[in-house]
């Protein structure tokens, strides 16, 4: 079963020196990626540029988490998230990640731009508790769009609870 190979993953950790920076297009297809960023993958540049960002997507992020990401940077304002990913090679990295969208002169939206640092541990011990939490709720969809929809909805309403909007909540863990 895939939960036991994962259970046997080991973490990799981002240095606290590093900043590890991709940058998209409209549709998240990698354009650039810098050195820290492609050593922590496990990829080579060659492997990275010019595929979909979720190349490195790992099980337990909740689809929940990407569709708020998407909504927040398609809309022009960028959104601060705890990801967890994978590397090519088998271990998994936490990273905090600043995600803004890229304009051209006239205000159109031209890509997106991922700046990603070092997280601290004890916020990602209550973000996996979330994580956890909103991936239950997509399992009960047999469908992934519904359950990602859901499970948004569930870490909005979570966040409603806490009088804090998604970005304040996140910076202050
Ligand atoms: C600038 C930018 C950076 C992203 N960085 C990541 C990332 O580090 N890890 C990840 O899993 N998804 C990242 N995403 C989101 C992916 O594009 C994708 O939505 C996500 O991996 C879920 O993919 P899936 O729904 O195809 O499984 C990023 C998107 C953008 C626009």
């Amino acid at each position: 079963m895939k939960s036991i190979a994962l259970s046997a993953q080991s973490e990799r950790m981002v240095r606290e020196q590093d900043f590890l920076v991709s940058k998209t297009d409209l549709k998240g297809i990698i354009k650039y990626a810098n050195q820290p960023f492609i050593e922590i993958t496990g990829y080579t540049e060659r492997e990275l540029v010019g595929k979909n960002h979720n190349i490195i997507r790992h099980s337990d992020m909740p689809g929940g988490v990407f569709k708020l990401l998407w909504e927040v940077v398609a809309g022009g304002d960028e959104i601060f998230a705890y990801v967890k990913n994978s590397s090519k090679d088998g271990p998994f990295y936490w990273v905090f990640a600043n995600i803004t969208p890229s304009f051209d002169a006239n205000g159109k939206i031209i890509g997106y731009y991922s700046v990603r640092r070092m997280p601290k541990r004890s916020a990602l011990r209550e973000v996996e508790k979330i994580y956890a939490t909103m991936l239950e709720v997509e399992r009960q969809y047999p469908n992934r769009k519904q359950g990602a929809q859901a499970s948004m909805d569930y870490l909005l309403n979570f966040l409603a609870q806490h009088g804090a909007s998604y970005d304040e909540f996140v910076i202050a863990l």
